[in-house]
């Protein structure tokens, strides 16, 4: 490969958090022009080098060099200036500022000693149109939808005329058809002769979108690949460091007794909505995000007001008006927001575990910390989750670790129906195999299982059955042979 030009150099940088080390020696080069991949299992270190990087958190020794120049940011803010812009996994624009204020963030247009409003509003609609995006940016960004806040983001780095953007997974809160427009923009922003460095748990994403793909475990740096010479199976074996043979277990049909029914699900974003489920079956729901999928199980859970509809559990009709009611009756429903239905972010794992289940493990009113502990040691150790022990705070926990912290929490309370909307967004492939062999043992145990997923390989890879939607109907349903990507994308539209 001919020399090329190297726009950011890391060499042996190391970051600890109270003295435990989170990345270690990192060395490598990143060239001018590339989109750079980065990958690696949940708290592998992925956010806390970028972090290093932008000058957010600092780093404990080594060396970053930007266009040859040692790079020693004393605050997040003097990245942009300098040249280096970041789409964080948690978003970093100032919530209750307009789009624009946020786009102009230090870069201030000024007419006779005043904000130049007029001209800023302008710039930024035009920076956002060139992206594809038209929506009103004197609205607060605090109002947006995760794909507008990121566009905002990336408009503000266009705005500060940054040479590098480092995308900290920024597909992760993304419908497909964003995730779509999110790439193109991508593609036009490197066009540009801007580079890229983007971290994703989506191999497929990193397979069509990188030039080249480093990988970190544990903390170290382990190889770069070109990407078009490697392949998902070779990522995830260096990601692991084993190979992963089968990621979907084999599927065992049930034939045992309907634990539920639901019967005409109505209100204003799902349509008549009937099915059954049976003791150790996984029942899958797909279609296209919007399709009502999540409503339709918000509906079942109490979460929202039905206007219509009858719920059975082992042929009883039973009366859900709040997720209470449904927890009581042994349903339960990991949502995909995780963020915001999550945690208590200041509290051990052990805790925020122990808390949801506290009447289970309480006995004439004293806690029972030894089964407590074994027992949320145990879902611990299978979801695999990196922490210095249950003690440690969420807080301090990758982004993926508290999603699995939130997935422990429920499985915890033991439901006879589970529901699991997006169970693996943002958790990496190791643990990704984890969950749905879990999937099979909770249905092999008995339980009813129900999974909303936008991964198509994934809901066809856990499902005995599939029914799809849209527009808030079912409208359709597949079993064994007849479950293809095809079929579900005919009935999804
Ligand atoms: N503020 C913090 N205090 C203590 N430990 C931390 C803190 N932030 C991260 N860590 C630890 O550092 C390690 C690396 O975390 P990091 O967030 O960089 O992982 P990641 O590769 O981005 O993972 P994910 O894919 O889950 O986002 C983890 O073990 C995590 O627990
Ligand atoms: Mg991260």
């Amino acid at each position: 490969m001919q020399e090329r030009d190297v726009i950011l150099s890391l060499r042996d940088v190391s970051k600890s958090y109270y003295g435990v080390p989170a990345i270690e020696h990192i060395t490598f080069d990143i060239y001018n022009g590339e989109i750079f991949g980065i990958v690696g299992e949940n708290g592998a270190g992925k956010s806390t080098l970028i972090k290093t990087v932008a000058g957010a958190i600092p780093a404990n020794g080594g060396e970053i060099r930007f266009k040859g120049e040692k790079l020693e940011l004393k605050n997040p803010y003097e990245a942009i200036s300098k040249g280096i812009g970041v789409v964080y996994q948690e978003f970093n624009l100032f919530p209750n500022l307009m789009v624009y204020e946020n786009i102009f963030f230090g870069v201030e247009i000024k007419k006779n000693g005043f904000l130049d409003r007029k001209q800023m509003i302008e710039k930024s609609r035009e920076i956002l149109k060139e992206l594809g995006f038209d929506f009103d940016v004197r609205e607060k960004v605090r109002n947006l939808s995760p794909a507008f806040q990121q566009a905002t983001e990336i408009a503000k780095c266009i705005n500060h005329q940054v040479e590098l953007i480092i995308m900290d997974e920024p597909s992760a809160p993304l419908t497909e058809k964003e995730v779509d427009q999110m790439f193109k923009v991508v593609r036009k922003l490197n066009d540009d002769g801007i580079t890229i460095i983007y971290i994703s748990h989506k191999l497929n994403e990193i397979m069509d979108l990188t030039d080249r793909v480093s990988v970190l475990r544990d903390g170290h740096y382990i190889t770069t690949f070109i990407t078009k010479e490697t392949s998902e199976n070779e990522l995830i074996k260096n990601m692991v460091g084993r190979e992963i043979a089968d990621i979907y277990p084999a599927k065992e049909l049930s034939d045992q007794e309907v634990i539920l029914r639901v019967e005409g699900l109505n209100s204003s974003k799902v349509h008549d909505v009937s099915f059954e489920l049976r003791k150790g079956e996984v029942l899958g729901f797909g279609g296209l995000v919007g399709a009502g999928r999540t409503e339709a199980m918000r509906l079942l859970f109490g979460a929202d007001k039905k206007d219509g509809g009858r719920i059975y559990l082992h042929d009883e009709e039973v009366s859900i008006k709040s997720p209470t009611d449904a927890i009581s009756h042994g349903i339960g429903l990991i949502p995909e927001d995780r963020k915001a239905h999550g945690l208590i972010l200041n509290k051990s794992i052990f805790l925020n575990c122990l808390l949801p289940s506290l009447k289970r493990y309480s006995n004439h009113g004293f806690i029972d910390f030894k089964d407590s502990k074994k027992e949320i040691g145990e879902y611990y150790e299978i979801l695999k989750i990196k922490a210095t022990g249950q003690d440690q705070l969420c807080l301090n926990l990758s982004g993926g670790n508290q999603q699995k912290v939130v997935l422990e929490k429920w499985l915890l309370k033991n439901c006879d129906v589970l529901i699991l909307d997006e169970p693996t967004r943002g958790i990496d492939v190791g643990t990704k195999q984890e969950i749905y062999q879990l999937i099979k043992d909770l249905a092999k145990q008995g339980k009813g299982i129900i999974v909303i997923s936008s991964e198509m390989p994934e809901l066809i890879g856990v499902s005995h059955r599939i029914l799809v939607m849209h527009e808030g109907h079912i409208t359709g349903e597949l079993q064994g042979e007849n479950i293809t990507q095809e079929a579900i994308m005919t009935l999804a539209s």
